[in-house]
């Protein structure tokens, strides 16, 4: 096992009565900025509840942060924040507003001249405003982590970035506020965790059974009630098993003493940025040819894998039938696992396989995934699904 620090400070709020709690959290003079994004809270009752839990604060507002929040959307945000003299964020959504809350905390407190630089020039956060998060999409893991993901339009580039004072303060984590999102953005939630935990699992052993257990439970967890939850929305005990399930799969827990992946990540990243495919869309697309292209460094976890999460022995424990059980799980919950469902084509993925070019990446556990790797995937992406 490798050495590791682990540092979690959330404090999670699980359950259907604790938005009505949220203000035991804050300080009575707190000057309070929610933030939302275009509009499902709203709908489904969450906004009134919220506003009900604050109605002793002094409350501003923010709404429309997108999908994959935007700098340019976000320095709106800053700008309301300096105005209105914020003291505290709530962030009330899925993972593009809760990491959109963290670049408005951070950026609002940065000095320098241009807060995309936190982004692009790895400089140190040291500071951000405290906040703290109402979460309604099972799926990134952001309301436990302390990183955020932000894309620039202009630009069409989608960089990550974090820093420790940019966990949340607290994270309601109510799984009936789930209950209205739409099947696909389920669906997404549950591939995206799935390979949450697969980047820092399925890499080489490191005499780590504890961590490696761990990954195998929520993985287990996800594959008994991912599918159930999509044909039952309003089971709140599949529900709140798969919320937690998310939440657990990147909080940090997983990768302590372990190597980690996370190539099929920064490889996604490009799909979103380029073609606007959901985040857990553009994993499930490019994990299973990652897989396959790289089964002989990855053999011994896959076998693994295929063992104690599937089930497979004997003749039928090999890595392709692993890796089609992987895919055709994603398949059985309606998400498309190669790019040439979306109608891309060789031509489209030339200029993703350019920026990993110039960037010089070396990705993955082992750092032996350059541009020509990523190529040689991309091209496995892009073959139609075994029929
Ligand atoms: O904007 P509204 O109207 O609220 O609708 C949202 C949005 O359109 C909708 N939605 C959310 N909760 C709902 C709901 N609709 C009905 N009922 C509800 N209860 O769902 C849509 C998608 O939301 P979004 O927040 O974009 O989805 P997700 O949670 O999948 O977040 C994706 C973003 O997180 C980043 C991704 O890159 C992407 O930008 N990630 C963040 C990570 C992190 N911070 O640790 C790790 C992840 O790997 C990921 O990269
Ligand atoms: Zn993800």
């Amino acid at each position: 096992m490798n050495n590791f620090e682990f540092f979690n400070p959330v404090r999670i709020l699980f359950g259907n009565d604790k938005i009505e709690k949220i203000g035991m959290q804050l300080n009575p003079t707190d000057r309070i900025l929610m933030t939302y994004g275009g509009g499902s809270i709203k709908k489904n009752g969450t906004y009134e509840r919220i506003k009900a839990a604050l109605s002793n604060f002094s409350v501003f507002e923010f709404g429309g942060i997108e999908a994959n929040p935007k700098y340019e959307t976000l320095m709106k945000a800053v700008e309301v924040v300096k105005k209105n003299n914020v003291d505290f964020i709530l962030a009330i959504g899925g993972g593009s507003v809760i990491d959109g809350t963290k670049f408005i905390a951070a950026a609002s407190l940065y000095e320098g001249s241009d807060p995309w630089d936190l982004l692009i020039k790895n400089i140190v956060v040291t500071k951000a405003i405290p906040f703290g998060v109402v979460l309604t999409l099972p799926a990134t893991g952001s309301e436990m982590n302390s990183g955020a993901v932000i894309s620039r339009l202009e630009t069409r580039e989608k960089y990550s970035f974090g820093s420790p004072v940019l966990f949340p303060k607290f994270s309601v984590l109510d799984p009936t506020l789930t209950f209205s999102l739409p099947p696909h953005q389920v669906a997404n939630g549950i591939a995206d965790a799935f390979i949450h935990v697969m980047e820092q699992y399925m890499t080489f052993p490191s005499d780590s059974p504890i961590q490696d257990r761990f990954s195998e439970s929520i993985l287990q967890t996800l594959i008994e009630v991912g599918p159930q939850t999509l044909k039952n929305p309003s089971d709140y005990s599949l529900r709140a098993n798969f919320m937690w399930s998310c939440t657990m799969a990147l909080n940090g827990l997983l990768s302590t003493g372990v190597t980690t992946d996370w190539a099929t990540h920064m490889i996604g990243h490009e799909f979103t940025a380029f073609f606007g495919i959901d985040h857990g869309a553009t994993l499930a697309a490019v994990y299973p040819a990652l897989l396959t292209e790289l089964q002989e460094p990855k053999h011994e976890k896959i076998i693994q894998y295929g063992s104690r999460v599937w089930g497979l022995s004997g003749a039928d424990l090999t890595a392709r039938n692993v890796i089609n059980k992987t895919e055709d799980f994603f398949r059985s919950l309606g998400i498309k696992t190669r790019l040439c469902e979306y109608g891309l084509k060789q031509e489209d993925v030339a200029p993703i396989v350019e920026r990993f070019r110039t960037r010089g990446w070396k990705l993955g556990e082992r750092k032996n995934i350059n541009h020509e790797v990523v190529e040689a995937i991309l091209k496995r992406a892009l073959e139609p699904y075994r029929s």
